[in-house]
């Protein structure tokens, strides 16, 4: 390959906490359902991930703190020793690939099914997804959830922590605390999965609380510089509403920006909204961005030139998904402006098994 290095931001080194990161690209978070039954890591997972070690970050896949936060079918956990001992396994292989890694922690609340996990779903307030989820039976009409006690609520919040302890155990150099996308943390933020009247509901500075307070006891213990959190504001995904979405975010920055965390990640970032700058000017620290592609095919830079945008506006990392999915080796190909794999097929996404999954090629196996 002849092509000359192309200059850009994005192969700046940077840090992050203690970490120091070759180039600002990481590896967004990407379920692809190919853990055991059991959420045990199965090999092929160790295989696809150090295949993206280039990464200056990659944050592994959503894994769950406990039994009842399971989303779908293999999904991976980190609330047993044989999935500690399956992600080590990953982590040991990506880190003699020369990478680092982070995991994400999410709970499903909700979104889950007791065919998948044997229980019933637990969520802020008894409102179930308005729409079929994925069991072990294929799609199915979601079930009503359970509203958390305040029980729930704090072994949920130290089921965090524990699983925060695991991935350390585990190899993982820290961990991202999902309150994005419909998920549980999610879930108390919107007001149309939130009715609490407890001290969880409510105000934002209710609904906002248990994501402070996961952060929190996480950061508690692993090191805040080892933990990260994770927002996605205004997406409507898994039937979220937010209604107020101009106020939690604000205040969610305001709670969170005196704990040093490592981290604050932001899912289809935008650098023209409003809300991304007034997020970006009161979070003092680490900015993680993930570009707002569109809903579309991925772009054929991959997200390249909104990344440099977002660098442009003050964010310090940029999160690619689709583009590290399709192109194990993206850094080198952005690196040196060479073609991108496109995503092949949009159902390997989630099928299991090595096709899509394991079988992008590099620009050296297709010289
Ligand atoms: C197959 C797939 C799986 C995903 N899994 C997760 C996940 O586990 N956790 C999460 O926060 N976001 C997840 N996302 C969202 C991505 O992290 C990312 O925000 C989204 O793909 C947009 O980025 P992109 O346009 O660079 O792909 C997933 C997206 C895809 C396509």
């Amino acid at each position: 390959m002849t092509n000359a290095s192309v200059e850009s931001p994005l192969f700046a080194p940077s840090r992050l906490g203690p970490l120091r990161l070759p180039n600002r690209l990481v590896m967004a978070p990407l379920t692809r359902n190919r853990a055991g039954a059991d959420g045990v890591p199965q090999p092929m997972m160790t295989t696809y991930y150090a295949q993206r070690a280039s990464a200056g970050l990659i944050i592994a896949e959503a894994a769950t703190p406990n039994a009842v936060g399971q989303t779908y079918p293999h999904i991976p956990g980190i609330h047993t020793g044989a999935q500690v001992a399956g992600w080590r396994q990953v982590t040991d292989a990506v880190r003699a690939a020369g990478g680092r890694m982070f995991l994400q922690l999410q709970h499903g609340g909700r979104v889950g099914h007791p065919d998948t996990h044997g229980l019933t779903p637990v969520a802020p307030s008894p409102v179930p997804l308005p729409e079929t989820i994925h069991t072990p039976q294929g799609r199915q009409p979601a079930v009503l959830p359970r509203e958390m006690t305040a029980t729930d609520i704090r072994s949920t919040v130290a089921d965090f922590a524990s699983a925060a302890t695991n991935a350390i155990d585990a190899g993982f150099e820290g961990v991202e605390v999902h309150s994005a996308n419909g998920h549980l943390l999610h879930q108390f933020l919107a007001k149309n999965t939130n009715h609490r009247t407890d001290g969880y509901g409510g105000p934002v500075s209710g609904r906002i609380r248990f994501t402070v307070e996961v952060a929190r006891a996480v950061a508690d213990a692993i090191g805040p510089e080892r933990t990260g959190v994770r927002i996605s504001p205004g997406n409507t995904v898994n039937g979220i509403e937010e209604g107020d979405t101009d106020a939690i975010y604000p205040a969610l920055v305001r709670a969170l920006a005196g704990t040093g965390l490592a981290y604050l990640h932001i899912v289809f970032a935008d650098p023209g909204q409003p809300l991304y700058r007034d997020i970006r000017r009161d979070w003092p620290g680490a900015l993680i961005a993930n570009p707002a592609l569109g809903r579309g095919p991925l772009p054929a830079d991959g997200g390249r030139h909104a990344g440099e945008r977002l660098l442009a506006a003050g964010a310090d990392l940029i999160a690619l998904g689709r583009a590290f999915m399709a192109n194990p080796d993206l850094v080198e190909r952005l690196r040196i402006d060479a073609p991108l794999n496109p995503v092949r097929d949009r159902y390997a996404m989630y099928t299991g098994g090595e096709t899509g999954y394991l079988d992008y090629p590099t620009l050296a196996a297709t010289s």
